[in-house]
C-alpha cells in the first residue's frame, strides 16, 4: 500500500479526492489517500502552497511532494523539504493558459476596447494582420512555449526568451541577456512566463521597458515580482508602454490601495489565468508516483538551485 496526503486548502479535497482515487486505480496503484496519515508513514505528499503543512522534517518516509501547482516559489527554500519536489505540468492548466494569453493579446490586436468605446460613431479603424504584430514571450517552459506556438499557428511573429538555449518550430528563440535585448527590441506585445526565483525578479525594469518600442502591451499571468511595479507605472504614466494586464501581484489580492486598480492604462485580473484541473492533474500525480514506486525518474523534478 502506498501512503498518500493530501495537503492543500481543505475545501480542495471536495475537489480532488474523485479524480485522485480514479487516477491511482486507472494506474493500477493501491494508494491509501488521506489527508491525516502520520508523517513518517507518508510515501507521497500532494501539495498546494496554501497548505498548513510547512515542516516536512517528520515525513522521513516521503519520497516526493508532488506540488499541484506550477510556481513553486513559495516551497523551493524551505529548508525542511530534503525531498524531490515536482512541480505541476497539468495539460488542463495549459490549455487554460493559452486560451487566457491568447484572448488578451487578440484583445490588444485587434483593438476589442476601442471598439467597445465607440459604439456611439461610425470610426472605422482596420487592425492589421496578425503577421505584422511582433509578439515576444517570455519564458519558454510548458506554458510560455504553448502560448507562443498558439500565437505563431494565429500568424504572429513570435519571439521566445528563455535561460536555456532552445529551437522551436516557429518560432524565433533567444536565450541569456544579450538575447533578451533582441526578444525585446521589436516587441508590441509582451507576455511573461517566467518563474518567480532572485534571476527574474524585477525582469522587467526601467531599463528593459525602455528597449521595448514606445506604446508596447505588456501581460503579465507569471509572477508579480517579474516587473518593477514603480517602473512599469512609470513607463505607462509616460507612454512607453501603452497598457498592461496583470494577473498575479506581489502582494495577493492586490490591496485596494494600489495604484494598479484605478489606473486607466492597467487591466488586473485576480490571479485566474490558468488553474490546475483535477481531472488531467490527478493523471500527472498518479504518473509520478507511479514512477517513484519504479525507482524511474521523475517528471517535471524542481531544480532547487534555480528555483524551478
Ligand atoms: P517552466 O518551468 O516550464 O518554464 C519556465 C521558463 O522560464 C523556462 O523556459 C525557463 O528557461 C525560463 N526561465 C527561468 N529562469 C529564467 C531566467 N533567469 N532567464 C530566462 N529564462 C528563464 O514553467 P511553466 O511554463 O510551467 O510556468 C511558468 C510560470 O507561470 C510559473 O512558474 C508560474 O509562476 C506561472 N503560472 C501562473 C499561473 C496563473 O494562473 N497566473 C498558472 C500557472 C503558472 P529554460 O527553458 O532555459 O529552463
Ligand atoms: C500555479 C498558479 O502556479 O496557479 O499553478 O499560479
Amino acid at each position: 500500500m502506498i501512503n498518500v496526503q493530501f495537503a492543500a486548502l481543505p475545501e480542495r479535497w471536495a475537489t480532488y479526492e474523485t479524480p485522485l482515487r480514479a487516477a491511482f486505480a486507472e494506474a493500477g496503484l493501491e494508494v491509501d489517500l488521506r489527508l491525516d496519515h502520520a508523517p513518517d508513514e507518508v510515501n507521497y505528499v500532494v501539495y498546494a502552497p496554501n497548505s498548513d503543512l510547512q515542516d516536512f522534517t517528520p515525513y522521513t518516509r516521503c519520497k516526493a511532494v508532488l506540488s499541484l501547482w506550477a510556481g513553486v516559489e513559495k516551497i523551493v527554500s524551505n529548508q525542511t523539504l530534503t525531498m524531490p519536489l515536482c512541480r505541476m505540468v497539468d495539460p488542463g492548466l495549459t490549455a487554460g493558459m493559452v486560451e487566457w494569453v491568447t484572448g488578451h493579446v487578440l484583445r490588444y490586436h485587434l483593438g476589442i476596447d476601442r471598439t467597445t468605446h465607440t459604439q456611439d460613431r461610425w470610426e472605422p479603424v482596420v487592425p492589421p494582420l496578425a503577421e505584422e504584430r511582433p509578439v515576444t514571450v517570455l519564458g519558454l517552459g510548458a506554458l510560455g512555449q504553448a502560448c507562443a506556438s498558439m500565437l505563431a499557428t494565429l500568424g504572429f511573429p513570435v519571439t521566445g526568451w528563455s535561460r536555456s538555449k532552445k529551437s522551436i518550430d516557429g518560432i524565433t528563440c533567444r536565450h541569456g541577456d544579450d538575447g533578451l535585448r533582441d526578444a525585446l527590441a521589436t516587441a508590441q506585445i509582451v507576455i511573461l512566463l517566467l518563474p518567480d526565483t532572485p534571476a527574474t525578479e524585477n525582469k522587467l525594469n526601467s531599463d528593459t521597458l525602455a528597449l521595448l518600442p514606445k506604446g508596447a502591451r505588456i501581460i503579465n499571468p507569471g509572477r508579480g515580482p517579474l516587473i518593477d511595479d514603480d517602473a512599469l507605472l512609470a513607463a505607462l504614466d509616460g507612454g512607453q508602454i501603452g497598457h498592461a494586464t496583470l494577473d498575479v501581484f506581489r502582494i495577493e489580492p492586490l490591496p485596494m490601495d494600489h495604484p494598479y486598480w484605478a489606473h486607466p492604462r492597467v487591466t488586473v485580473t485576480p490571479h485566474i489565468a490558468a488553474e490546475t484541473r483535477p481531472l488531467t492533474a490527478a493523471r500527472v500525480i498518479a504518473d509520478n508516483i507511479r514512477r517513484g514506486e519504479a525507482e524511474a525518474p521523475f517528471l517535471h523534478q524542481v531544480d532547487r538551485t534555480l528555483g524551478y
